[in-house]
């Protein structure tokens, strides 16, 4: 049995005064599933202290792949780690786009997420013209392997499956989609790894709100959502934390 996680990506939202949010949250993160929020990189520290004691793990957005050096206004996965970060996301679309980051790349950061003992929450997701094209699973196949370095385990690896085009739209794929990719995912991931693919959390993001997040986390292969505008308020955010479990 797989633990479900509830995953925030408060992006460039938050400020010390948004803190407030993770004393209101406590109270529903009751150990049923695994609780990430993942802060802007000014809010890390202040989070962990905030989070103490609740079993809330907070994770970063982004960090280089090297461990130090030239790289001005970069952050290194062991600074991260050295303020109390558990976990990184990577690879999300808006760093993909923004940023032009490849697979390589992430697969870099990746590794240094594992050097650093972060969790690396690997995204991948199709683009509406690359889902009308019919082409979703080759795309989000393509970005798996290519984004995954080979010692990926369910321990130190979470993938999460966010299609570009249902992120902050209000709009999610049908169960029946959702449940296309991520059996899609998992194959691949047996077909990888063997069996220790079973151990994969395979996360949804887009539009989860707490309206829909119990169905979508009843969905064949879905261990949880990776959560943007819902995670910013407690109000929202609980009632994801608890479709969890
Ligand atoms: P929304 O939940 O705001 O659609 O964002 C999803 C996302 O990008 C999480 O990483």
């Amino acid at each position: 049995m797989r633990r479900k996680v509830a995953a925030g990506n408060w992006k460039m939202n938050g400020v010390k005064a948004s803190l407030g949010e993770v004393e209101a949250l406590k109270p529903v993160v009751t150990g049923g599933c695994d609780v990430i929020l993942c802060p802007p990189a000014t809010l890390v520290a202040a989070m962990v202290q905030a989070a103490e004691g609740s079993g809330i793990m907070v994770g970063g957005q982004d960090c280089h792949w090297n461990e130090s050096g030239a790289h001005t206004g970069d952050i290194a996965a062991e600074m991260l780690a050295d303020a109390g970060a558990g976990a990184v996301i990577l690879g999300h679309s808006e760093r993909r786009a923004d940023h032009g980051e490849t697979d390589d790349m992430v697969n870099r950061k990746t590794e240094a997420a594992w050097r650093a003992g972060l969790t690396a929450i690997v995204c991948v997701g199709e683009t509406e013209a690359e889902r009308d094209a019919g082409t979703t699973l080759d795309v989000i196949g393509g970005q798996l392997d290519g984004s995954t370095p080979d010692g990926a385990t369910g321990e130190n690896t979470i993938i999460a499956y966010e299609p570009v085009w249902a992120i902050g739209t209000g709009r999610t794929p049908t169960l029946e989609e959702i449940a296309e990719v991520h059996d899609f995912l998992r194959g691949k991931l047996v077909a990888r790894f063997g069996s220790a693919g079973e151990a994969f959390r395979i996360l949804y993001g887009g539009s989860v709100k707490p309206t829909n997040a119990a169905e979508i986390f009843a969905v064949s292969n879905v261990d949880g959502g990776l959560v943007g505008g819902a995670s910013l308020k407690a109000s929202d955010f609980s009632g994801i934390v608890t479709a969890a479990g």
